[in-house]
Order: C-alpha cells, then structure tokens, then sequence
C-alpha cells in the first residue's frame, strides 16, 4: 500500500502538505487553513482502515481531502469506498480538485453537508475517521459506535492537542463497554476504538 503510491496521489499529497506548512506558518485564519494531519497519522489510519473489518469506511471532516487520500490506499488494497463528509463550500471545492487530481473518484465518495444529518444512514461501518469540530465529537461518537460491525475501528483525531474540550468524549470511549478503546501519542493523539 505504501510501497506503491500512484505517481498522481502523491503529488498532490506533497502539493497539501505545502499548502498546510505556508497556511500555519503565516497566519492563515483557522477557518481557511487545512488543518489537516501530518503524513504518518495517514499512515497509521491507512494501516488501521486496511485492517479494519468489512463495512461502510467513513471520514467525517474532508477539509481538502489529505487525509482522504490516505484512506483511499487502503480502499484501494481492500476493495472497498470512503465516504467523506464536508460542511464548507470552499473546503468542498479543494476536495473535488483533490480528488479530480489524484485520480481517485473510483473509491471517494464525497458528500457536501453537515455529517450529524447523514450518521443515521450508515450501518455496518467497519472504519471511521472522525476530525471535525470538536464540539460534534461526541455526538458522533453516540451515533457511529452503535452503527459499527464487530471489530469496527473508530479513530478520532486531536485526542491530545484538544484534550481538555474532548475530555467528556474521551472519558466516555474509555469507559464504554462497547468498544476497547486507547490513545495512542502520535501526531495530535488519535483515540482508537475497537467495537466488542
Ligand atoms: C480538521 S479539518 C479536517 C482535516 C482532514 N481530515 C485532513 O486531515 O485532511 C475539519 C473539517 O471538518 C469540517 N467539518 C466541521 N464540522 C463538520 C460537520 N458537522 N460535517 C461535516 N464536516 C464538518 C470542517 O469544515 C473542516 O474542513
């Protein structure tokens, strides 16, 4: 999987990957930036996602599809899609050219709205990449965990740069008899589940 990237993915990975250094290093207001995770978090969620068993693999926050991409390897060895929920028009807009550029709407699929009105939809999830506002997580928290398939993995990003206002969620997945659930120290702190 990450042996073989396609010229194309790569490319724009490196193109994000520069666009999110100059973004944080001159001040580009938080609603513009990318924000979006550092290259071996997407390989740990690649990894994770590619191991996950079968069902639905979604992403909820696209921003300009970095992290998409990551996932889209692994769908890529598994046969199977990421759906990718984005709220913001602008954000929308960079995603399709990520996706258009990289070559990958085979295993993309992106939807433009807000994610809390489509969890109901998806059953089966195998996998979830939840980076979003933090003030949603845990209500996406309560609707993707009983929607998940036994050994489902749900990943959640900034588990330790937004601790203190993820503490309620955090403290909740910990204790949930539901899911096995760690964080794990590497890039913002990932809080790993596993459904039981
Ligand atoms: C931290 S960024 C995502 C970065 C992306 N995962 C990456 O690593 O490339 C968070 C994104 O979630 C989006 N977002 C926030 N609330 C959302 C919601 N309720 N539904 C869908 N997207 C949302 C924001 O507009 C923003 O683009």
């Amino acid at each position: 999987m990450f042996h073989d990237i396609p010229q194309t993915i790569l490319a724009r990975m490196r193109e994000l990957e520069q666009i999110d250094l100059r973004d944080r290093a001159d001040g580009t207001s938080r609603m513009k930036r990318l924000r979006q995770i550092p290259s071996g978090v997407g390989r740990f969620i690649a990894l994770l996602a590619a191991a996950a068993p079968d069902g639905r693999c979604i992403e909820i926050g696209t921003s300009a599809g970095y992290s998409t991409l990551w996932l889209a390897l692994a769908c890529r060895v598994t046969g199977r899609k990421v759906t990718t929920f984005e709220i913001l028009d602008e954000k929308v807009e960079l995603a399709r050219a990520t996706f258009d550029a990289a070559g990958v709407n085979d295993v993309v699929e992106l939807v433009h709205g807000d994610a809390l009105n489509y969890l109901s939809e998806c059953k089966n999830i195998g996998f979830c990449f939840l980076d979003a506002e933090k003030e949603i997580y845990d209500r996406c928290y309560e609707m993707v965990v009983p929607c998940m398939v036994q050994g489902g993995i749900l990943v959640a990003d900034n588990a330790i740069n937004h601790q203190a206002t993820l503490q309620p969620m955090l403290d909740r997945a910990l204790r949930d008899e539901r899911v096995d659930a760690i964080i794990v120290p590497i890039g913002n702190g990932e809080l790993v589940c596993r459904k039981r």
